[in-house]
C-alpha cells in the first residue's frame, strides 16, 4: 500500500496532465461541433438504434480514466505521458485539422472516398488501403494526413484515445511480469504514428518493438515521435504479409486497425499475427466497441459509419473475433470494455 501523500501526487499528477488535454480536444470537438451548425447537411446521419446520453457518455469517460489511473496505482504503468508536443506543435495540428473541414464536409456531402485511389500514385497498395477514410485529405498517404491524424483521433473521443490505447498494458503486463524484456519481442501492426508503441515503451524501454505499417508518411511520422526510444524499429509492409519468422515474437498487438479491414483481410492478418507470436504469446487488439458490447451505444456505432468514410465498420460491428481467432489457431482469454473501445485477448497456447 502506498504512502497517502505519494498517492495524493499520482492523483493530482495524473489530473494535472490529463484535464488540459481534455479540455483541448473536447474543446476542438465543441468548435467543430459549431461549425458543423453553420452548414447545412443533405444526408443528416440517424439511427433508430439507442443513444448513449451525454451523462453516460461523461460517467464512461470518467471511467476510463479512473482505470487508466488505478492501473498507474497498481504499479502497471508509470504515470502517462502523451508527448503531445509543445504549444506551436499544438496549434500548427489544430490549423491543420480545422483546415481540413471543410474538405471532409464536402467529401462527406458527394459520398467522395476515391481520391487517393484515383491519384494513381501509390505503388502496390491493396484498393481496399487506397480510400479517403474518414472522408480527410490524403487517405492514409500524405505528410499532412500524418501530422493531422492524432488531432483527429483525439477530437472524436473527446481526449481519451490515449487511455484507451493503455488499456492495452496490463493485458502485456500479465505474460511479460518477471521476465527479462530485453529478450522480448513485441510487434504492433497497423502502428500509424506510433502512439500506443510510445505508451509500450514508457514501460518498458528495453524492449525490442517493430512497428508496421503501409504508409511511408505514417512512419516517418512515428520515427520522429518515438527518436526518444531506442531498441525500436519501424517497417513498411502489410500486416497480411509480416515480413517476420514463424514462432518470432512474444506479443502481437493492433490498435484501431481492425475495424479499417474488410472481413476476408481480417482473417489473413489474424492468421500472421498466429504465426508469427511464438507459443505462449499474446494477440492484444484494441478497436471500437461491437454491436451489443453496450447496447445503448449501438445508435452511435450505427452512424459512425455515416459521419465518416469507414466502408468496413459495419461488418466489423458482428465479427466474430474469438471464432477467427481459433480457427488461426489463438485461444480466446477475455474482452473488456473501455468507454468506446473494447480490448480483445487471445493467447497462443500448446
Ligand atoms: C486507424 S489507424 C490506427 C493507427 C494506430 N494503431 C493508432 O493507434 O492510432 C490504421 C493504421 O493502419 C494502417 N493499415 C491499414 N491497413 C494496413 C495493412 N493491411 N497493413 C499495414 N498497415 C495497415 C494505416 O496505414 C493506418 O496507419
Amino acid at each position: 500500500m502506498s504512502h497517502p501523500l505519494a498517492r495524493l501526487a499520482t492523483r493530482l499528477g495524473y489530473g494535472a496532465r490529463q484535464l488540459p488535454r481534455l479540455v483541448w480536444y473536447a474543446g476542438h470537438g465543441y468548435a467543430m461541433q459549431r461549425l458543423a451548425r453553420q452548414v447545412k447537411r443533405r444526408n443528416a446521419p440517424r439511427s433508430a438504434l439507442p443513444l448513449p446520453g451525454q451523462t453516460r457518455l461523461y460517467r464512461d469517460m470518467a471511467a476510463l480514466f479512473g482505470r487508466d489511473l488505478a492501473n498507474v496505482e497498481a504499479g502497471l504503468y508509470p504515470l502517462p505521458a502523451d508527448h503531445d508536443g509543445a504549444l506551436p506543435t499544438l496549434l500548427a495540428r489544430s490549423r491543420l485539422f480545422f483546415d481540413d473541414l471543410p474538405e471532409i464536409h464536402r467529401r462527406r456531402e458527394s459520398g467522395g472516398h476515391s481520391e487517393v485511389r484515383e491519384d494513381g500514385r501509390h505503388g502496390v497498395r491493396p484498393d481496399y488501403y487506397l480510400q479517403n477514410f474518414h472522408f480527410q485529405s490524403g487517405g492514409w498517404m500524405t505528410e499532412d494526413s500524418a501530422a493531422r491524424y492524432d488531432t483527429q483521433v483525439e477530437v472524436l473521443f473527446k481526449g481519451t484515445a490515449n487511455a484507451m490505447r493503455r488499456q492495452a498494458l496490463p493485458e502485456l503486463h500479465e505474460i511479460f511480469a518477471g521476465r527479462d524484456q530485453r529478450e522480448l519481442r513485441l510487434l504492433d501492426i497497423g502502428c500509424g504514428t506510433g502512439r500506443f508503441l510510445d505508451s509500450v515503451k514508457q514501460v518498458w524501454p528495453r524492449l525490442p518493438v517493430l512497428g508496421l505499417d503501409m504508409s511511408e508518411a505514417y512512419l516517418r511520422h512515428a520515427r520522429r515521435h518515438l527518436r526518444r526510444w531506442s531498441w525500436t524499429r519501424l517497417a513498411l509492409a502489410n500486416a497480411e504479409a509480416i515480413p517476420l519468422p514463424d514462432v518470432s515474437q512474444d506479443a502481437v498487438t493492433g490498435i484501431f486497425l481492425f475495424h479499417e479491414l474488410p472481413p476476408q483481410v481480417r482473417r489473413g492478418v489474424i492468421a500472421e499475427c498466429a504465426r508469427v507470436l511464438k507459443r505462449g504469446g499474446r494477440l492484444v487488439l484494441v478497436d471500437s466497441l461491437q454491436r451489443g458490447d453496450a447496447p445503448d451505444y449501438d445508435g452511435l456505432l450505427d452512424i459512425f459509419p455515416q459521419n465518416y468514410h469507414e466502408p468496413y465498420f459495419a461488418s466489423y460491428l458482428d465479427e466474430d473475433f474469438a471464432a477467427i481467432a481459433w480457427r488461426a489457431g489463438l485461444t480466446h482469454v477475455r474482452d473488456a470494455t473501455a468507454f468506446v473501445s473494447k480490448v480483445m485477448v487471445f493467447d497462443k497456447v500448446g
